[in-house]
């Protein structure tokens, strides 16, 4: 067992299984409570639950962490944690309560359409399932139709990002989320090089590899950290907050969204760059070259039509933020992910981040220093591009 491991994942596994039954049986009395499948999550615990046939998706947090980090010992011991955790509960503050007042917030708004709650009981979230096919899956087996769809996405979000969005949030804001927050919470402070270091340790990956992928991460972050004064901080403007394709589910012409973060930003920037950047990392897990290049040149199609659509005098300032965040975000996920101790079930789509690993960070390594070049404008989106085209193989 590694020695960074600190909890075991069966142990709250358990809990968080136990934690659902008995908000449900509360919220429920006297109907039949079943709680079935995990769906792999490194954030909170998120399961499936029937009652009385009815079926739900429960979602339950940890103080706020995400399991990848509550198991490595950032919450401290299991005593520690579930003592915290009783107080982390009952504030009205917890990331459960605030998200199910984000659905609310933007069911009242219209736009997007989210998941009907179910109910809130003792830190459990309880949603209704979305139909529809997820994004990712509708991407994977139709590529051609990727710019038609990130842009379809884009156009649901038109509200949220307008002056009309930002009217009610307050108290709502689920700042956890945020891009530069959590790079600069895993990449600013004294564990920074030991957990670079570490990664991917428990992953499986060759050492000569794994080694090659810490280097590329570590002179990313390097970069990135030179960069981060690229994200203004006004706050004007709402974001969707944790915009990837797997949070979208398309049901016909209805787009349906799961897992708002809610939160303040000084433009769209934050979700663009999520929904691109996870878009990418979908042409680089793709089995097949020419379904890759298409996916790729959807979201560069997609990118380079949403600048044409700030004003001049931004244009510079705001695609040079987005690439930033885009970078940010794909360094985030990929060390999280490589980061995940063996025992925590990784989804499919994650799993495929660490087999690509090299890859990604590769990408990564050289688009960072084109940003930190001189380039500008249509020159700078197609370098970073051409990029991502070299790496996956897709542009050769
Ligand atoms: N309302 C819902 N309808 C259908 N599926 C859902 C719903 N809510 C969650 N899921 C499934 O559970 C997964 C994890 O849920 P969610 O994204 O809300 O949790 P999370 O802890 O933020 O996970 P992650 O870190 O992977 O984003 C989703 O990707 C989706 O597959
Ligand atoms: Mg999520």
């Amino acid at each position: 067992m590694n020695v960074n491991t600190v909890l075991d994942a069966a142990l709250v596994e358990a809990a968080s299984r136990e934690k659902v039954r008995r908000a449900a049986a509360r919220l429920w009395p006297g109907k039949e409570v079943c709680v079935s499948s995990q769906c792999p999550s490194v954030t909170s615990y998120v399961c499936r639950v029937s009652v009385e046939g009815e079926e739900l998706v429960a979602k339950y947090s940890w103080m706020g962490l995400s399991l990848v980090s509550l198991l490595r010992g950032a919450g401290g011991s299991w005593n520690e944690v579930r003592e915290a955790q009783d107080e982390y509960v009952r504030s009205a503050d917890s990331i459960t309560a605030r998200e199910a007042g984000a659905l609310e917030f933007l069911r009242a708004l219209g736009r997007p359409r989210v998941c009907e709650t179910g109910g809130l009981q003792d830190g459990v979230l309880f949603m209704r399932p979305v139909p529809g096919v997820s994004l990712p899956e509708v991407v994977s087996a139709r590529p051609w139709e990727t710019a038609a769809l990130l842009e379809s996405v884009l156009l649901t979000l038109a509200d949220l990002h307008s002056p009309v969005g930002v009217a009610r949030l307050r108290g709502l804001e689920i700042g956890e989320r945020s891009v530069l927050g959590v790079f600069r919470r895993k990449f600013t402070g004294p564990s920074t090089s030991t957990y670079l270091t570490e990664l991917g340790r428990d992953r499986g990956l060759p050492e000569y590899e794994r080694q090659e992928i810490v280097e590329l991460l570590r002179s990313t972050v390097g970069r990135l950290l030179r960069l981060v004064t690229l994200v203004p901080s006004r706050r004007s403007v709402v974001i969707f907050g944790d915009l990837k394709p797997e949070h979208i589910y398309v049901d016909g012409p209805r787009l349906h969204f799961i897992d708002p973060a809610v939160q303040w930003a000084s433009g769209p920037e934050q979700d663009l760059a999520k929904l691109i950047g996870r878009t990418l990392l979908l042409a680089i897990a793709h089995p097949d070259r020419a379904a890759a290049r298409q996916i790729t040149e959807g979201a560069s199609a997609t990118l380079s039509r949403y600048m044409n659509t700030v004003p001049d005098r931004g244009r510079t300032q705001t695609l040079r933020t987005v690439v930033a965040l885009w970078l940010m975000d794909t360094v985030n996920i990929l060390s999280t992910c490589l980061s995940a101790p063996p025992a925590l079930v990784l989804a499919s789509h994650q799993a495929a981040l660490v087999a690509q690993a090299r890859t990604i960070a590769s990408t990564v390594d050289r688009a960072s220093a084109l940003l930190l070049g001189t380039m500008v404008g249509p020159r700078l989106l197609d370098a970073v591009f051409s990029e991502v085209g070299h790496n996956t193989g897709s542009l050769r």
